[in-house]
């Protein structure tokens, strides 16, 4: 059995890409006679016929590598439909043209939501499609975990334990800013397992007397410092009940371009603390993927390879307990993975003192 598998990755980057691809290569060459077409940047290569057949050494040596070796863009799904206006390139006719150009019998997607979303509605489009399930921010539905996760989240408790000694030494409040997009999966994880004080994550909105109680009584004690773990897309209590533009516009008319500096200021002012606040940003995203990673990225992969030698396509893979499962694209594209309220780890934090924010 032949089979010409394209692959890309879509999105933002994350640890374990590069672990997946070569789980997905590896395995379809152990499995069958496997041809792969490597796709440049994401959707954007299969849009213009960025495409190039690889070898199989192209796969060796990549396995800690961060990053991903095809390269990688943000083509948002609500552009995909709409005819390029400067171009006149009608984005899903093209891809589907450069599909059976390069004689592909199915197309291994690497990516999050919006990839997903896209891999849907190729599949919809006739195409034979297969996700696998990246991000950091762990927010696509159907999968406990996303591969890039654990890494980032290793990597941001590193942030808050090397927070901590400073805060220590000078007794000072700092306010650490996680990524996850919309989702506080990254910043609850990463802030129970550096020991914060608060956990503010967009699923409970926050009241910033509530976090200055903590940090006052902290600031009064034996235990001058505090910190706090703030979402990037962590809201207060009034802010929650805006409407998106009325809340855009307020943060607009604020003299603070991120959260963390926000909350930091409002501390400082509250309660009379010295804060700081730190933003790691794209570092969370950077380096090598940690060992957990690398075995969930293989496991996929692998996953894939094997539904590729069945024939099982419109799917994505998923881990489920500790089984890797496939869900249908369709019935997990677009569904949003916010942290529930009655989440164990909502629960565990709570449990250990931590203050999150209500
Ligand atoms: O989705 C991953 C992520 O790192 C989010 O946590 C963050 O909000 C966003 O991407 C940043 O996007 P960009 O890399 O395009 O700045």
């Amino acid at each position: 059995m032949k089979r010409r598998i394209g692959i890309l990755t879509s999105g933002g980057d994350c640890p374990g890409l590069n672990a997946a691809i070569r789980g997905v290569a590896r395995s379809a060459y152990e499995l069958f006679d496997a041809e792969i077409i490597g796709i440049r940047n994401g959707y954007g290569g299969l849009i213009d016929g960025e495409c190039q057949e690889m070898s199989k050494k192209q796969f060796s040596g990549i396995l800690t590598l961060g990053g991903t070796i095809l390269g990688t863009s943000r083509t948002p799904f609500r552009y995909m439909q709409v005819v390029d206006e400067n171009t006149g390139i009608d984005k899903v006719a093209a891809m589907k043209k450069t599909y059976r150009d390069m004689k592909l019998d199915c197309l291994v997607t690497l990516g999050g939501n919006g990839t997903h979303k896209t891999a849907n509605l190729l599949a919809q489009e006739g195409l034979n499609v297969i996700g696998l399930p990246k991000t950091i921010d762990n927010d696509l539905y159907g999968t406990d975990y996303t591969f890039g996760f654990h890494t980032a989240m290793d990597i941001a408790t590193e942030v808050i334990d090397r927070i901590h000694t400073t805060a220590t030494s000078h007794g000072r409040c700092m306010v650490i800013e996680i990524m996850g997009n919309k989702v506080g999966w990254l910043t609850l994880f990463s802030g129970i397992a550096g020991g914060a004080d608060v956990i503010l994550i967009p699923e409970i909105p926050y009241d910033i007397k509530r976090v200055a109680e903590t940090v006052e009584t902290r600031a009064k004690s034996k235990k001058a410092f505090s910190i706090i773990a703030v979402a990037e897309g962590a809201l207060s209590a009034e802010e929650a009940k805006m409407k998106k533009k009325e809340r855009e516009a307020y943060r607009a008319s604020l003299p603070y371009d991120c959260i963390s500096k926000r909350i930091a200021a409002q501390l400082q002012e509250m309660v009379g603390v010295e804060a700081r606040h730190v933003v790691p940003g794209h570092i969370q995203r950077g380096g090598s993927p940690s060992a957990y990673d690398r075995i969930l990225a293989t496991q996929f992969g692998v996953h894939a390879a094997e539904l590729i030698r069945d024939e099982v396509y419109g799917v994505t893979v998923a881990l489920s307990g500790n089984q890797i499962i496939h869900n249908r694209l369709g019935d997990i594209a677009g569904v949003p993975k916010p942290v529930p309220r009655d989440d164990t780890m909502i629960q565990t934090a709570r449990n250990i003192g931590i203050n999150l924010g209500d």
